[in-house]
């Protein structure tokens, strides 16, 4: 007999699917239900049970995986099937802010159930191997004795029992992710306008970008100690080069939307009185909120 824990997967996106592949490789009996049931298709050929609706997909299992575009399609998904709740083990690796994490944790607790919340930090492709990371938060005890279920998906990186914590940690490493993004797109049109193609300028970018740890590890001691210093560099320096940045792009006649808005805010420390500082001064500019 299988004793592997069975488990429902809710949500057949790219990851949602990953995740029933991975579970599958690992001989996991899996019951899935999707909005758009013909997602299922290629997993149900290998093996997993289509519920026939979302009370079916609850109730078949204790463990439940969602993994839905934000915690409003979780409402949109599970608020007619509210009362199925009770007793399950729902572990939202849905993406959203700390707050409406923290909200759907209440709802789910006052349905009965228990809710992990969970920030994956891979793309579909690193699901099922254990190098890759998930952070979770929520109660230690149910985590705790679901943890080798949820490692067949990744690496479990537990925050503490706010069930904020794993949105929190998940969002600092997006808002790093989608701007360093966002600069390689810009840079690979900029390079586009110049006659040259992404394959042609990855080695500079690959290098570019993997010089980046050493950056945050000096700066981060530093930023810590409350030093800004301009010892190393200079808000001045910086601002000269993104101006730089910005005239290059605009002589190519690309777009300038991001290298005008870093201007924006290099130029918001310079007015600040941080020209002498390095500029890691801007972490402070960032810190203040509009009051
Ligand atoms: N993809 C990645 O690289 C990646 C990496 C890390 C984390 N994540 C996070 O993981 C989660 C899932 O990712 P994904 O790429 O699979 O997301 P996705 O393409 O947005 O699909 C997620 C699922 O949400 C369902 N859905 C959305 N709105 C719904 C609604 N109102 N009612 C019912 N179902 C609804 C979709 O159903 P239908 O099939 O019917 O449209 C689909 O099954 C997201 O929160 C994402 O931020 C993704």
């Amino acid at each position: 007999m299988n004793s592997k824990q069975p488990v429902t997967v809710i949500g057949l996106g790219p990851m949602g699917q990953a995740m029933v592949h991975a579970f599958l490789d690992k001989r996991h009996r899996v019951t899935v239900w999707n909005r758009t049931a013909s997602r299922a298709d290629a997993l149900v050929e290998r093996g997993a049970v289509l519920a026939g609706s979302v009370e079916e997909a609850l109730a078949a299992n204790e463990l439940v995986i969602l993994s839905l575009t934000d915690y409003d399609a979780m409402y949109a998904v599970l608020e007619p099937a509210s009362h199925a709740l009770t007793g399950r083990v729902l572990v939202n690796l849905s993406s959203d802010t700390p707050e409406k994490t923290r909200a759907g944790a209440r709802w789910v607790t006052e349905h009965g159930g228990i809710h992990l919340t969970g920030g994956v930090t891979v793309p579909p492709a690193g699901i099922g191997h254990p190098e890759s990371s998930t952070f979770y938060s929520g109660p230690r005890a149910p985590f705790e004795s679901h943890r080798p279920t949820l490692e067949v998906l990744s690496g479990t990186d537990f925050r503490g029992e706010d069930p904020g914590l794993a949105a929190l940690f998940y969002q600092i490493g997006m808002v790093m992710f989608w701007t360093s993004m966002l600069g390689y797109w810009q840079a690979v049109a900029l390079a586009a306008a110049n006659g040259l193609s992404a394959a042609d300028v990855l080695p500079h970018a690959t290098e570019t970008m993997t010089s980046m740890p050493s950056f945050l590890s000096f700066y981060s001691a530093r930023i810590d100690a409350g030093e800004h210093g301009g010892d190393v560099d200079r808000l001045a320096m910086g601002m000269a080069s993104v101006e730089h940045v910005l005239h290059t792009n605009a002589d190519a006649g690309v777009d300038t939307a991001l290298p005008a808005a870093v201007v924006d805010i290099f130029r918001r420390g310079m007015d600040a009185g941080h020209a002498t500082d390095s500029f890691s001064s801007l972490v402070q500019l960032m810190k203040k909120t509009t009051a």
